[in-house]
């Protein structure tokens, strides 16, 4: 039954789910986040809405944080209802989701089955820092209904892992993927980043054959990004380290591609690479895809049909609004046509089979042949009538986006 639970109650707007979104509700791919919002340390590049103890303050506390989130599950399912979508990925991200006990994951994956349907080849992530896990507690986790681990591994260097703040001793992120294909896990993914301030390229191609020398189906390399307000911003604004160099970013991302490809991985977004289809990260497909998901937890968003609204950010103030039988929604907005239709086009031409020329604008089909032109568009697909990026354009992803959409 559906208790028509308000999705943001504030003192200036209260709002339920409209019918304009919950067309397609059940036809749809749906997928759940739940967010943990806890680290041991803080990484100096790292802006992610997660604390530390020390950082967390009163009112909000790890041991009690799943039975809040199942709070929050309970009135997804409330408010989503009665007819649910069927559930074809959850993910579990962080801060470090791996810092709750794997019997607090397992429960809340539980609570996920009682409450929604759920697909038979359900997708469910954890992020796992390769300090928090052992063999015990990927066990459980893979008996606790998990499919698939994310493991946060950086770089295999020394002085980059310490540059990065990184806990995590070199060898340890390929160790904790092995430790989780012997507890049963087919999926298992190790992130990369690029770019940190001392890291040559010696360096990078060692991180590079450590990923190929463990057992992972799945890779994603990011860029260093200097986020505003992180200790490395300010470190870097004080002449302490170097800002990471465009031209170094663009060979570190060639030399990934061309290692990954060689060793048998495709990409399939800018910055994802698998063995195969089935080692994809099905539940970020259903972002770019622009699919609906509801984001548990405090800073969490959500989309639904054209609606987006996101939770209060802080763990204390999530958890006494849930206490309190009230929405931990912040605020929402419902996007126009038009908004949407560029959010489609923006995630969708960083995907391998790229999107239909039919999906841009008439200024951005004319800035789409110009890129072909530029070697920044497959000239085959564009003829075959879709954008698709080049080597070269994935290299340039971003600024190809903002021409195509401007
Ligand atoms: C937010 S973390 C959460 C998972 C886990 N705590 C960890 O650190 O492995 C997910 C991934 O985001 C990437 N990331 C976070 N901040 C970044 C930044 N400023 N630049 C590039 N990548 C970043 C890292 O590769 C990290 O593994
Ligand atoms: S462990 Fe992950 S989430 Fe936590 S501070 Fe470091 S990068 Fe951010």
């Amino acid at each position: 039954m559906n208790t028509v639970l308000p999705l943001l109650e504030s003192p200036t707007r209260s709002l339920e789910l409209p019918e304009s979104a919950r067309d397609g509700l059940t036809t749809t791919p749906f997928g759940l986040y739940v967010h943990v919002p806890f680290c041991a340390t803080r990484c100096g590049y790292c802006d992610f809405n997660t604390y530390t103890s020390d950082e967390l303050g009163p009112g909000a506390n790890r041991a009690e944080y799943a039975g809040t989130a199942i709070a929050e599950l309970r009135r997804a399912a409330a408010t989503l209802g009665p007819d649910l979508p069927t559930v074809s990925t959850v993910f579990v991200g962080g801060g470090t989701p791996t810092l709750l006990p794997a019997y607090d994951l397992a429960a809340v994956l539980a609570a996920v089955r009682d409450l929604f349907p759920v697909a038979d080849d359900v997708e469910v992530t954890t992020e796992a820092n390769p300090e928090s896990v052992t063999p015990a507690s990927l066990a459980r986790l893979r008996e606790g209904g998990f499919t698939r681990v994310s493991l946060g591994m950086q770089s295999a260097a020394e002085h980059v892992l310490a540059v990065l703040d990184r806990r995590h001793t070199p060898g340890r992120a390929v160790e904790a993927a092995h430790e989780a294909r012997a507890a049963g896990f087919e999926h298992v993914n190790l992130d990369l980043i690029y770019g940190a301030p001392g890291e040559t390229d010696a360096d990078w191609a060692a991180s590079l054959d450590a990923v190929l020398a463990s057992p992972v189906d799945h890779v994603s390399a990011y860029a260093l990004i200097v986020e505003d307000g992180t200790r490395l911003a300010r470190r870097i604004s004080r002449g302490e380290l170097p800002m990471p160099d465009d031209d170094v970013l663009a060979d570190r991302y060639e030399a990934a591609d061309a290692t990954l490809r060689t060793a048998g991985f495709d990409w399939y977004e800018v910055s994802n690479w698998a063995t195969s289809e089935a080692g994809r990260c099905r539940h970020n497909e259903l972002y770019w895809a622009n699919a609906n998901w509801w984001g548990i937890g405090p800073g969490a968003h959500s989309h639904v049909g054209g609606l987006r609204w996101w939770n209060v950010k802080h763990p204390a103030a999530y958890a006494d609004r849930l206490a309190s039988g009230a929405s931990p929604a912040q605020d929402a907005e419902l996007l126009t046509d038009a908004d949407r239709a560029l959010e489609t086009v923006m995630l969708g031409l960083r995907l391998r089979d790229g999107l239909p020329l039919g999906a841009l604008t008439d200024v951005g089909r004319v800035r789409a042949r110009d890129a072909v032109v530029r070697g920044l568009l497959e000239p085959a697909a564009h003829e075959a009538g879709r954008a698709v990026l080049t080597d070269r354009g994935r290299l340039l992803a971003d600024a190809v986006v903002r021409d195509l959409t401007d």
